[in-house]
Formats: C-alpha cells, sequence, structure tokens
C-alpha cells in the first residue's frame, strides 16, 4: 500500500507514529510523510493526484494537519481516523455535546471564553474543573475550588472556548482505554489534578461496563483509532475526555497492532466509517408549518 503521514511538528520524535512509519515500511509499503507545520503544499495537484491508499494524522490540536486531512477526504481519499470523527472529539466543546446527545456518561459541561462567566456556575457545582477546549496532554487543567478563584487574571485562549465541570471526586487514577480498530486495552495513568500520587503505568484488566462505554463512545463519534479518559466516580464510570490517534502507551505490540490497523482501515475504501455514528435523535414538529 502507498500510505501518506501527515505529522505536526510536536511528534516528529515520538514514538507514536514514527515507530508506525518504519513497521509499515518494514513490512513493504510505501509511507509518505507530510510534516504541516514545515512544508509548501502545492494544494491545487498534491491533493488530486490520487496517488495514496490512505491519509493519517496524527495531530495536534488546533494545527494545520486536520485542515489538510479534511482536504484529502473532500477529494475522496481515505482517512484514518474519519474526519468528521475527528472534527468531533478535537474541540471539548462540541465532543461533550456530542457525547451527551448519545447517552454517554460525561460531565456536565459549560463554555465560556472568559473564565470570569463560570462563576455564574451554581456554587454546589464547584469545585470545576477548567479546560482550555483545545487543550490536550493536561496542558492548562485546573481545579477552581470556588468562584473567587476565577478572577479576571486567567489565562484563556486568545481565540475559542474553555469548558468547566464540576470536579468528579476520584482516587487521583486515570483509567486510559484504547481502542485499536475495535480491539480495547485499558491502562491505568495518575491524574495530572492529583500530582502527589503515585500511580504504576500498567495495564489493567477491563471491565465489561467499561468496555461497553468505549466501544458506544467510539460508535457515536465514528471514531477508528481512539482512547478515551475514565475516571471512577461515587456514581460510577464517567468519559472526562475523548482522543484520537492517542499514544496507546502500555498497550501490548502497539506498534505492530497500530501498524497493522492503519493498513485495515486504509483497505476499507473512503468515507465507510467501521464504527458508523448513531443516529441523532431527530425532533419532528407535531404540525406542519403552514405560511
Ligand atoms: N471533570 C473532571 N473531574 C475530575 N478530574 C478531571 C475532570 N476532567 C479532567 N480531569 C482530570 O484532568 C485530566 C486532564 O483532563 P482532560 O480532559 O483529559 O484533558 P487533556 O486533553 O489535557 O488530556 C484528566 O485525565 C483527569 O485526570
Ligand atoms: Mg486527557
Amino acid at each position: 500500500m502507498r500510505l501518506c503521514f501527515l505529522v505536526e511538528e510536536e511528534y516528529r520524535h515520538d514514538g507514536m507514529p514514527r515507530e508506525v512509519i518504519a513497521q509499515l515500511g518494514a513490512w513493504g509499503h510505501t509511507v509518505d510523510i507530510v510534516r504541516p507545520g514545515r512544508s509548501l503544499l502545492p494544494l491545487s495537484s498534491a491533493l488530486t493526484a490520487g496517488d495514496h491508499d490512505a491519509w493519517v494524522l496524527k495531530t495536534v490540536s488546533g494545527g494545520p494537519g486536520l485542515t489538510l486531512l479534511e482536504a484529502a477526504a473532500h477529494t475522496g481519499l481515505t482517512t484514518v481516523n474519519d474526519v468528521r470523527a475527528i472534527r468531533g472529539v478535537r474541540d471539548k466543546a462540541l465532543a461533550a455535546v456530542i457525547a451527551r446527545t448519545h447517552g454517554l456518561p460525561v460531565p456536565v459541561t459549560y463554555a465560556a471564553a472568559r473564565a470570569e462567566e463560570f462563576a455564574r456556575i451554581p456554587e454546589a457545582e464547584f469545585p470545576l474543573v477548567v479546560k482550555p477546549a483545545d487543550g490536550s496532554s493536561g496542558r492548562a487543567v485546573r481545579l477552581v475550588r470556588d468562584p473567587g478563584e476565577l478572577t479576571a487574571t486567567d489565562q484563556a485562549p486568545a481565540t475559542g472556548l474553555l469548558i468547566a465541570q464540576p470536579y468528579v471526586p476520584n482516587s487521583g487514577t486515570d483509567l486510559k482505554v484504547y481502542s485499536v480498530a475495535g480491539e480495547l486495552f485499558a491502562t491505568e495513568r495518575r491524574s495530572p489534578l492529583h500530582p502527589g500520587r503515585a500511580v504504576r503505568e500498567r495495564c489493567v484488566p477491563l471491565s465489561a461496563e467499561v468496555a461497553r462505554i468505549t466501544a458506544e463512545t467510539g460508535a457515536a463519534f465514528g471514531l477508528d483509532l481512539y482512547g478515551i479518559d475514565v475516571l471512577f466516580g461515587p456514581d460510577g464510570p464517567v468519559v472526562v475526555d475523548i482522543n484520537d490517534f492517542p499514544s496507546f502507551r502500555q498497550v501490548p505490540d502497539a506498534v505492530a497492532r497500530v501498524s497493522a490497523a492503519v493498513l485495515r482501515l486504509a483497505r476499507r475504501g473512503p468515507g465507510a466509517l467501521t464504527a458508523a455514528p448513531l443516529p441523532l435523535p431527530v425532533t419532528v414538529p407535531a404540525q406542519p408549518v403552514v405560511r
């Protein structure tokens, strides 16, 4: 096969996707690499040439890669993950609405451009977790204990939204569940909001309940290679984050598994979501509107 990987600067030296690219090459496939942050892209010709079986994206939120992947999909190229699925999770405000619409266990979520607006959230919902809607890797995620901590000096992103959610009381251990095209793995990692807690990163058994929630999340968004962050709160598992093409850290033989999955997904053809999004409930007016 001939694949094209879009690799943003942040991941240029990362095992994921560098080792996946090397593995695919070792298996005899051709992998071209585009660095969206460091390339001149001849848009009028390159994307219509059709000389790749699929384009694969490992981007950073807000990076230039997603636009290119969308452009490739627009010309009929197969993409891994599907571009609509990536759009849905890259913006945490949008992801919260999609997840809730599909009945997934996600926290109540508010959005605002300035952190001070969150002072209007009922006090009973504090403490809050405030994070940038386009964030990742725990960047700028913080615990806000009371409305007084929401000062005008809070750093809001220059563009885009912040989101706030009630803090889900938890032990300080995140369950990070990964799906490699339907094969699920659970791992434990320390929550960045509990820096003092000692947590050994490791693979752990996956309960049927969390497996079901993970599969439903993939189906709701149409994701194939993804991960979710789960916290165990007083009412059971809560999904606090959804990521396309995550690190797959601690997944056994992650490189070989992800590489094989990329090939399978590349073969399925354009626009064919293996995990078809569930239909959204449609509100139909009771009476036709007659003017
Ligand atoms: N509502 C919440 N309640 C408690 N802890 C949270 C909540 N949201 C996030 N966290 C903690 O903060 C971490 C980072 O937040 P997350 O939403 O995963 O953003 P990021 O994209 O930066 O990974 C999570 O892994 C979790 O440990
Ligand atoms: Mg996360």
